[in-house]
């Protein structure tokens, strides 16, 4: 559909950014918190790029006032951030570090007092390594009461001054990378074990939101999903099949699930032709299928589309990695031999890190996410991996970010112009911060961390030009684009 006029954003439309503890936070081992699995895992050697690590990060927990006074200028009225597990239950579960608790009170408070909303985000990937250690971590059903006992313990504390909860930062990311590719922690390759870990995962993000609801927190609480619409390369029907194979094995497999409560059963067919079925007990079934446990909002984080083709099942092609060098061309498609494999989409360029620059993506993500199931969407994450420059007096001139945001906010408003509900928009990121694999110079940031790979520096923060569009953008509540 095209338009002649757009329908405007809603008055108290969120605008905002998104960030992750682990990847600004740094004090990693102070005040009394404990060790994450990334802690970890980022000291394995060839983990992360040039084995950068989250122990610095952007110092965030000691600058977290500067960073909130630049929220301020920048006019956010939202901000999400992450609370690290490990920091206010230090193993998992039981003790309470106070002091971990006391930094997002300050955290919390101090946004409130700058007129940002805070949006919290329970589990951003930085497991207790405790809980990896005692029980195998995703994969035991101890992860489920351990992860409501965690989720509760915040909904009492900050319940009075939080209306937004993210539960589980983009599970289908989580699950696949630590269990089918071994990119993330804790770096098994096993189909198998993915879907059981994938499966506790989803009870444990039901159990969290039946909870939240019967006790009647204010708010709403639901899942951020990385979600990559897919399209055919071409009108081949064998192409159109193998788009909606992976549309029902990256998609519809987590968000029937957060809606409905069941899986697609095209899926369950193809576990139990592959002996992947996790084991789903009646009591799994019931607590799934729970009205308590539904979403009040989907969090979508998008980034890009994927573009596919059929696959043979003998010979075809499997999962590769992702491009963390940042030498753009050097990606492999990956693809699930039987079902689809990944094209290059001849209409889109791509990034430094190869991935498809695509707003109208963007629009076909949130019309999806309406038509389907019918649930308003909150965009908790979009925003453009880059090569910055700082120059001269502390300039950033990143216009590539201002054309790729701009237009994605284009494709939000085309959005709500068809009928979607889209109530906030928090990009990733706010500063620079520290990309789990890819180090500090794939940056995301409104504001440059004077920092690399190698050297700390000062950590000083400078506004880059997309800080100043976007405060525009906000104050004219998206008119001035
Ligand atoms: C999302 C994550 O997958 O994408 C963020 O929620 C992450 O934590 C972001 O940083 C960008 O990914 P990357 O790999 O470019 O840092």
């Amino acid at each position: 559909m095209e338009y002649q006029q757009l329908a405007p954003f809603p008055q108290d439309f969120l605008w905002g950014s998104a960030s992750a503890a682990y990847q600004i936070e740094g004090a990693y081992q102070e005040a009394g918190k404990g060790q994450s699995v990334w802690d970890q895992f980022v000291r394995i050697p060839g983990k992360t790029f040039k084995a950068t690590n989250g122990d610095v990060a952007v110092d965030h927990y000691h600058r977290y006032q500067e960073d909130v006074a630049l929220m301020a200028r920048a006019g956010l009225k939202a901000y999400r951030f992450s609370i690290s597990w490990p920091r206010v239950l230090p193993t998992g579960r039981g003790t309470v570090n106070e002091e971990g608790l006391a930094f997002y009170d300050r955290l919390i408070d101090e946004l409130i007092a700058n007129q940002i909303e805070p949006i919290v985000t329970i589990y951003h990937w930085d497991l207790p390594q405790a809980l990896q250690d005692e029980y195998g971590g995703w994969e035991s059903r101890q992860i489920i009461p351990d992860f409501t006992a965690y989720a509760a313990l915040l909904f009492e504390r900050f319940g009075d001054r939080v209306r937004h909860w993210v539960t589980l930062n983009e599970q289908n990311i989580f699950i696949t990378h630590g269990y089918l590719t071994a990119e993330h922690p804790p770096a098994v390759m096993d189909a198998k074990r993915t879907y059981q870990a994938n499966h506790m995962a989803n009870l444990a993000n039901a159990s969290v939101i039946k909870l939240f609801h019967e006790k009647g927190y204010q708010g709403g609480n639901g899942p951020s999903f990385a979600y990559s619409p897919t399209y055919a390369l071409d009108a081949d029907p064998v192409n159109q099949i193998a788009a909606d194979d992976a549309e029902q094995l990256n998609a519809n497999l987590w968000l029937d699930i957060y809606a409905w409560g069941r899986y697609p059963k095209l899926i369950l067919n193809y576990w139990a032709r592959e002996g992947l079925l996790p084991d789903i007990t009646a009591a799994d079934q019931a607590l799934l299928q729970d009205p308590l446990a539904r979403p009040d909002f989907m969090g979508l984080n998008y980034y890009q589309t994927t573009t596919v083709t059929a696959n043979p099942l003998v010979g075809g092609v499997g999962l590769t990695k992702q491009n963390t060098s940042g030498k753009k061309g050097t990606s492999q498609a990956s693809g699930v031999p039987g079902l689809f494999k990944t094209s290059d989409n001849p209409y889109m360029q791509q990034t430094d890190w190869d991935w498809n620059i695509d707003p109208e993506g963007l629009r076909m993500a949130l019309r999806r996410i309406e038509s389907r199931y019918n649930l308003p969407v909150l965009i908790t994450e979009n925003g453009l991996g880059a090569y910055d420059r700082l120059e001269g007096a502390g300039e950033v001139h990143d216009e590539y970010r201002i054309v790729f945001l701009k237009a994605h906010i284009q494709a939000i408003q085309e959005a709500i112009t068809d009928g979607v509900t889209v109530i906030g928009y928090t990009t990733w990121s706010f500063t620079d911060l520290l990309s789990w694999t890819n180090g500090y110079q794939k940056r995301y940031g409104f504001v440059y961390v004077d920092r690399d790979e190698t050297d700390e520096k000062e950590l000083n923060r400078y506004p880059k030009d997309s800080f100043y569009w976007y405060q525009r953008v906000i104050r004219s509540n998206g008119q001035q684009l």
